[in-house]
């Protein structure tokens, strides 16, 4: 019976499921110095908007920097709260800047460098999955991708071309 149940599952996985394959890509720079000049220059305004990240419980700070194809560069820091899931990431806070204020502007980057008070961050740190659902939005209302830069206060940085590689098989709009 168990032999029986065993090669049923067998033969119906063989038979009826499908493998479905997810490829992400990702560029690696051994140091910001190696980034095109106009995306190290966004690095340090994201290291700058670090500095000004409220984050007294975490003792993790967070700057992002994002590209407007208007020129304009928005910051942002994540802002802690008392009542802990009241606070916010840097890149939710830049972007939905970003939004409020020129709706109808493309993003073409964002750069984001992490910091902890506690010890040395040394690898990239990428976006949180909130941050990663929020961001798709706007590449997706956009129509256009937003490439990535991620580093944490040194060392490497990554790059995603687009957010979707950061987080495939999306929830969007086109759900609803
Ligand atoms: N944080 C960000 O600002 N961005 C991320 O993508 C990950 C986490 C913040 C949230 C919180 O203030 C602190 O880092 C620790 O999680």
């Amino acid at each position: 019976m168990l032999a029986e149940s065993f090669l049923l599952s067998f033969l119906s996985n063989i038979f009826y499921m499908k493998p479905f394959k997810v490829v992400s890509n990702f560029e690696v720079y051994e140091s910001v110095e190696e980034l095109p000049k106009v995306i190290q220059d966004l690095m340090k305004e994201a290291v700058s908007a670090r500095d000004n990240a409220y984050a007294p419980y975490s003792q993790f700070k967070v700057g992002a920097a994002l590209t407007l194809n208007n020129a304009e560069v928005i910051t942002g820091s994540n802002q802690e709260n008392a009542s802990y899931p009241s606070g916010l990431c840097a890149e939710r806070t830049a972007i939905y800047y970003a939004g409020a204020k020129y709706p109808e502007v493309q993003i073409q980057n964002i750069a984001i460098s992490a910091k902890s008070m506690k010890h040395k961050v040394n690898a990239p740190v990428p976006p949180c999955g909130a941050c990663r659902q929020a961001l798709i939005e706007y590449e997706v209302k956009q129509n256009s991708e937003i490439n990535v830069f991620f580093m944490g206060e040194s060392g490497q940085v990554m790059k995603a071309n687009s957010i979707k590689d950061l987080l495939p098989l999306i929830f969007d709009n086109s759900a609803l």
